[in-house]
């Protein structure tokens, strides 16, 4: 990484908590690999996730339960050489820290010290209290995730909104209490509805970030390929695109592919 990228100041949890104080909005992306975080990083991103998605996204998985510790941290160390100014936040895989708390310390052990990265991010409330708070123990930084949690798929059934209903809702709102209690320094609250998100946020003093949970909440965070529209198979309601990649990729290929066969490259000047 080159000196300039060096000297730009880090966000850190306590940037986030003082965004949340004086208002400002949370800008929050998945990148998974150095190239891809050298351009999230570079366009002022505040926090990077190396979200455990990269199960689907780069490992083509259809649930994000495969993927392993060996390889987050992999993506993670990518990560962090490719950025200079986000807070780098890693997900911690299904398997590794749920019904154990010394496992859920190691893992989140071998994840700052093999990447580099500053922070890990866990699923769940009351049922996992005991991990986070045995991770906090070693100083390092987590983030709590509620509402719809990816690894509980084969629990849920289905993708769809969660806590519409008030016994849901209700325990919801207790295990956003109970993570900021414990010392989470951030929530992310993923598809649910948007009143019940703004309350959240409203009620507890840690910076609650949402992803389909409406515009109430203290930032947002979106799957990075989604939000570039690679994948354009991918079409819930609470997701924006700012590009169509996959028209720009295809594109591009298929020209290629056409100056391949044309024999129109390489030209004279695209050879030594
Ligand atoms: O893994 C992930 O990408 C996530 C976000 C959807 C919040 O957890």
């Amino acid at each position: 990484m080159s000196t300039q990228l060096k000297t730009v100041k880090r966000v850190t949890t306590h940037t986030l908590q003082e965004m949340k104080a004086g208002g400002q909005r949370i800008s929050m992306l998945t990148a998974y690999d150095y190239s891809l975080a050298r351009l999230v990083d570079a366009a002022g991103i505040d926090v990077i996730l190396v979200g455990d998605s990269a199960s689907n996204v780069m490992a083509g998985h259809e649930t994000t339960l495969p993927i392993t510790l060996d390889q987050m941290i992999y993506h993670a160390s990518a990560v962090v050489r490719g950025s200079a100014r986000a807070l780098i936040v890693v997900d911690l895989p299904f398997g590794t820290y749920q019904g154990n708390s010394k496992g859920a310390l190691n893992s989140a052990i071998r994840i700052m010290k093999e990447s580099g990265a500053h922070a890990v991010k866990l699923e769940g409330g009351k049922e996992v209290l005991t991990s986070i708070e045995r991770i906090l123990t070693a100083g390092i930084p987590v983030m709590g995730h509620l509402g719809l949690t990816p690894q509980s798929i084969y629990k849920f059934g289905t993708y769809v909104v969660r806590a519409k209903e008030q016994e849901e809702a209700d325990r919801l709102r207790a295990d956003a209490k109970l993570l900021e209690e414990a010392g989470c320094f951030a929530l992310v609250l993923e598809k649910i509805p948007a009143k019940l998100a703004e309350e959240v946020a409203k009620s507890v003093s840690i910076p609650v970030i949402g992803i389909g949970a409406g515009n109430g909440v203290d930032g947002q965070v979106l799957v990075l390929h989604d939000m570039l529209g690679i994948n354009n198979e991918f079409n819930p309601r609470f997701l924006r695109r700012y590009a169509d990649l996959h028209g720009v990729i295809t594109g591009a290929v298929s020209g290629y592919i056409a100056d391949v066969r044309s024999r129109s490259f390489p030209s004279s000047d695209e050879q030594y």
